[in-house]
């Protein structure tokens, strides 16, 4: 899964709220001062001294062997102020020993005292406290000191007697599986993770089983072909099912019914398969909707045929709150090969096999069913060390950062309005729908007359699918050669050719790259995208310091791609390390100093000793040594092994480039002064800033850097407009190159504008500062065709003002 951090800014939201007097939030026997319901401002929040005490108790489940805090989450909440009471055995069923709790600041409170429930203001479970005491001397209900929290999975809609005997005692209840799945959410989303678990163990628990390898292999003794697995549902444990497969050599496909996993799915190297029929299966906020009938009958053809081939069968297909679909029947599983494996991990939900046992291994004819709905529990480490991450998380988000061990329950914020099932005894569940999007405009009556299917499902013939395709690429080409007759000069031609390659092998690049990777990808890449620096340099001038405006445009359009550029590989570099485990062997990737020491040199030296007619081609051809590495460094973050090496092949690109530019550019000391300062200054700032932040902040400082890319486009083609424009349209012979100019500069700060505030808002909505919902305007798509349209008629009145230089503002 993408690495994905986020800091969780609680309170934020809720900055006219009013705090409540301290004898309003007081909880029966709960120290007041350690619980507060945020309703202020950040700053104006009193300060509370008295630290929090959180209990962890050894989970009384049958075969519950996961633990809700680990040694190193409770590190984390020690740290920030919090004290952790831990009953001794409570980490012992997932390895977790005692002497780590005590090491990490916890104290040990002796097993099964009461003393742990008696003395805590909030109690962290990984299953909901139970209310009868049929596994244990004691119902945790009972135990429970009146007016406290509970942070646990609760499943409320199922377990109503426990919310009811939960309130009787004023408990402050927050189900961890009703935190609501929005991207701030994902550090706390223990369903995800467990989910992920599930798909794995899933995947493990089956080639256990199956009596064969999974990877295809050729030995002297025969032949051994992969073996065939096929993956129903493509969520969280679909795709983690799907990622360990191929790990072990699987031959995989996958079906799902929503068409945004097909990318998801293939990225993993899986095929995804496809019905002959059209309809979406998205409902909503990235989860699935009920299928028409036609269309599961379509999908069950399918699977029937996949049956008789597959050899591992694994079943995740769920709809929210829905017992999960029954996909695969009986006379398809009769159909199964002898020995073959079916993992049913939705059998907690119903199962979407037939002959699924939920909670048991399992053969019928011939084919093993595993229908366990404890798989996490049964990686407890793994799973424990996620959900007390998970918890931490959580716990911290309603803990301002200068507050030491106090938790502020902001009702305000969705995450914990969503996730609170009761508050001090009164029953918050279900939280108040959000809300809802402008209504759609209404149809037009004679629409709405004319009857219209209830399920819109429509046949497709793969003859018109291919034709309409074929007539598609036919318009492309055409089109390419049409652009080439209209094109207003070669230089055009050549640059659209430069980027229509350049898009392909972007594309091909990136393809590879495993999603865990995707996080430090994005932030290579905009390391990368620094290089908007060259443009910089290309246009400065003046001296030590810049002569005129333009110049000192150019001069800042450098300085902040540099700031990009340190910046950007430094977080890379952080992101990178947080995969490297210590006993990894060591990688040597600082022996690629020395490619980058020989590019330098020889360039340095051939710049010095060609002849004057060569050094044309000695700069190009140190332009493509170095985009060549830019290009090797994306393609080093496809796996893990490589992908520190890539960082480091990624500096080398861009200081090449850089370096090629003063080269070319051969400027005085005073001006190669004002250039080494923008781009040291710039670089330098960038990195300090990279390595202060905090790791969980990673994600919207990259935002934050690739902002200062597109400020940079803005400023650097402005310049180049006020700059070129005068010498371009003096000459008669030049006005095709001065409009191609113009295009290219309207353009060009036309997509650095929208790069400029996009970033800003994603870097925003990452820092909690905005809301992380998606603003759904109503008549967005007519909105943004129309402001296609003035932009466009912009270009247009930009292309028609000629050779006037009364606003060189314009391209703004
Ligand atoms: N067995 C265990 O120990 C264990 C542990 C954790 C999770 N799970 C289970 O794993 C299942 C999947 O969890 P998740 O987090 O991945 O859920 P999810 O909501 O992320 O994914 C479910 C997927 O099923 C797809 N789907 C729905 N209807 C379908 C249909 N008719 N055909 C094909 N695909 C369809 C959805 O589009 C979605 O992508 C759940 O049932 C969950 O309870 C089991």
């Amino acid at each position: 899964m993408p690495l994905i951090y986020f800091r969780a800014q609680m309170c934020r939201h809720g900055a006219y709220l009013q705090l409540l007097q301290a004898s309003k939030v007081r909880l029966k026997g709960c120290n007041v001062k350690r619980l507060t319901t945020c309703t202020a401002p950040v700053g104006h929040q009193k300060k509370l001294t008295n630290a929090m005490r959180i209990a962890v108790p050894k989970e009384i489940h049958p075969g519950e062997r996961r633990v809700s805090l680990t040694p190193q989450a409770t590190k984390v909440l020690t740290g920030r102020g919090f004290e952790v009471l831990v009953e001794a055995g409570a980490g012992n069923n997932a390895k977790f020993p005692d002497g780590d709790y005590a090491a990490a600041g916890a104290k040990l409170i002796k097993s099964g005292s009461r003393d742990l429930y008696k003395n805590a203001d909030c109690i962290v479970k990984v299953r909901a406290p139970s209310l009868i005491n049929e596994n244990s001397t004691f119902a945790e209900v009972e135990l429970l000191r009146p007016a406290s929290i509970v942070v646990s999975l609760v499943y409320p809609a199922q377990n109503k007697p426990l919310v009811d005997a939960l309130a009787k005692k004023e408990i402050t209840l927050l189900a961890l599986d009703c935190v609501p799945r929005i991207s701030r959410a994902q550090a706390f989303d223990v369903l995800s993770s467990m989910a992920n678990i599930a798909g794995y163990k899933g995947v493990v628990e089956a080639a256990a089983l199956y009596g064969r390898f999974f990877a295809g292999q050729i030995t002297a003794a025969g032949r051994i072909p992969p073996a065939k697995v096929l993956v129903v549902g493509g969520g969280v444990a679909g795709l983690s099912a799907i990622n360990t497969a191929r790990g072990l050599g699987a031959t995989v496909c996958a079906f799902d019914t929503r068409e945004a996993v097909r990318e998801q799915v293939e990225s993993l190297g899986a095929e995804f398969l496809t019905v002959n029929i059209k309809e979406s299966g998205e409902g909503g906020g990235g989860y699935a909707k009920e299928m028409s009938k036609e269309y599961l009958d379509a999908e069950m053809a399918l699977f029937a045929k996949q049956a008789k081939e597959v050899d591992i069968l694994i079943t995740s297909a769920l709809i929210p709150g829905k017992p999960a679909p029954k996909l695969i029947t009986k006379a398809m599983v009769d159909t199964m090969k002898p020995g073959s494996v079916i993992v049913d991990l939705a059998a907690e939900a119903g199962g979407n096999v037939e002959t699924t046992r939920p909670g048991q291994l399992y053969t019928y004819n011939n084919v093993i069913h595993v229908g366990y709905t404890d798989l996490p529990s049964r990686l407890a480490g793994q799973s424990s060390s996620l959900f007390a991450n998970n918890i931490a998380n959580f716990l911290l988000s309603m803990a301002p950062k200068d507050s030491r061990g106090v938790l502020e329950l902001n009702l305000q914020d969705e995450v914990v309005r969503g996730s609170m099932v009761l508050h001090k005894g009164k029953l918050m569940w279900p939280p108040p729908p959000p809300p809802t999007p402008p209504a759609k405009p209404a149809p037009p009556k004679a629409a709405a007359a004319s009857p219209t299917p209830v399920i819109p499902a429509t046949v497709v013939d793969p003859r018109i699918a291919k034709l309409k395709s074929a007539l598609v690429a036919s318009v492309g080409v055409s089109g390419l050669v049409g652009i080439g007759v209209g094109s207003p000069s070669l230089a055009f031609t050549q640059m659209l050719t430069t980027f229509g390659l350049a898009g392909i092998v972007g594309y091909h690049t990136v393809w590879g790259v495993t999603p865990a990777l995707h996080s430090p990808l994005m932030s290579v890449t905009n390391a990368i995208s620094g290089i908007t620096a060259v443009g910089g340099m290309l246009l400065m001038g003046g001296g030590v310091l810049p002569g005129t405006i333009p110049q000192s445009m150019a001069a800042v359009a450098t300085l902040v791609s540099a700031v990009n550029i340190g910046g950007g590989f430094v977080v890379t570099q952080r992101m990178l390390n947080m995969f490297k485990l210590p006993t990894d062997a060591p990688e040597y990737n600082s022996l690629f100093m020395i490619p980058a020491l020989a590019l330098l040199s020889t360039y340095g030296y051939s710049v010095f000793s060609a002849h004057p007619s060569a050094l044309d081609s000695v700069h190009q051809a140190a332009y493509l040594a170095s985009s060549l590495c830019c290009i090797a460094a994306i393609t080093a973050l496809a796996s893990q092994k490589t992908s520190r090496l890539g960082n480091v092949v990624g500096v080398t690109g861009v200081t090449g480039g850089l370096a090629v530019t003063l080269g070319l550019l051969q400027p005085d000391p005073a001006l190669l002064t004002q250039m080494l300062a923008c781009l040291s200054v710039g670089a330098g700032v960038g990195a300090f800033a990279a390595k202060r932040i905090e790791v969980t902040d990673l994600p919207q400082m990259v935002a934050l850097f690739h902002s200062l890319v597109g400020i940079a486009a803005v400023l650097t083609c402005i310049a180049n407009y006020a700059i070129e424009a005068p010498l371009l349209f003096a000459n008669e012979e030049l006005v095709a190159a001065g409009n191609l100019m113009k295009t290219v500069a309207y353009l060009g700060t036309y997509i650095g504008g929208v790069t400029f505030t996009g970033s800003l808002i994603a870097f925003g909505k990452l820092q909690g500062l905005l809301n992380s919902k998606p603003l759904l305007l109503p008549y967005r798509h007519a909105l943004n065709a129309s402001l296609v349209g003035i932009s466009t008629a912009g270009l247009a009145g930009f292309l028609a003002t000629g050779a006037s230089l009364e606003n060189p503002l314009l391209p703004l």
